[in-house]
């Protein structure tokens, strides 16, 4: 794999963590892997990612906050060689738009479960609980397809 892109709803709390976590790993390991991630949406386009996923990043040495949100097109299906999507909606709302290199964080050590939708959480509580499920999926997936 010489690419990976990681897609949930809005590009600004879940995605960004990924891929933080990703690029990390990929340095630490000195694997050239592309990594980038990207919303299904459009509200947040350009937006840096919310305020408690660069907290909860940060206190674990990664940085995101220069991140910015973008929305997924088709060409990207082209131009990653794995999409990964952070829950049922984000893989089926793929799916509807074509995408077959397609795969979902949480079959990678958790049984298929979603990443926790963190945007309607009240406040700082839970994004922990979703930093550590993204970091060890996404060590697993990279484990996995490296
Ligand atoms: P994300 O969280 O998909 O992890 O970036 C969300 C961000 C924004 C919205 C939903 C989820 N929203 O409805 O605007």
């Amino acid at each position: 794999m010489k690419s990976v892109l990681f897609v949930c709803l809005g590009n600004i709390c879940r995605s960004p963590i990924a891929e933080g976590v990703a690029r990390k790993l990929i340095e630490e390991g000195g694997h050239g892997i592309a990594v980038d991630s990207a919303g299904t949406g459009s509200w947040h386009v350009g937006e840096a990612p919310c305020k408690h996923s660069v907290t909860v990043a940060r206190n674990n040495g990664v940085d995101i906050s220069h991140l910015r949100a973008r929305q997924v097109t088709k060409a990207d299906f082209q131009a990653f060689d794995l999409i990964v999507a952070l829950d049922a909606s984000n893989y089926r709302d793929l799916r509807a738009m074509g995408c077959q290199n397609l795969v979902k964080l949480g079959d990678y050590g958790y049984g298929g479960a979603d990443v926790p939708d963190p945007y309607f959480f009240d406040g700082f509580e839970g994004f922990e609980n979703v930093y550590t499920m993204i970091r060890e999926c996404v060590s697993e997936l990279l484990s996995k397809h490296l």
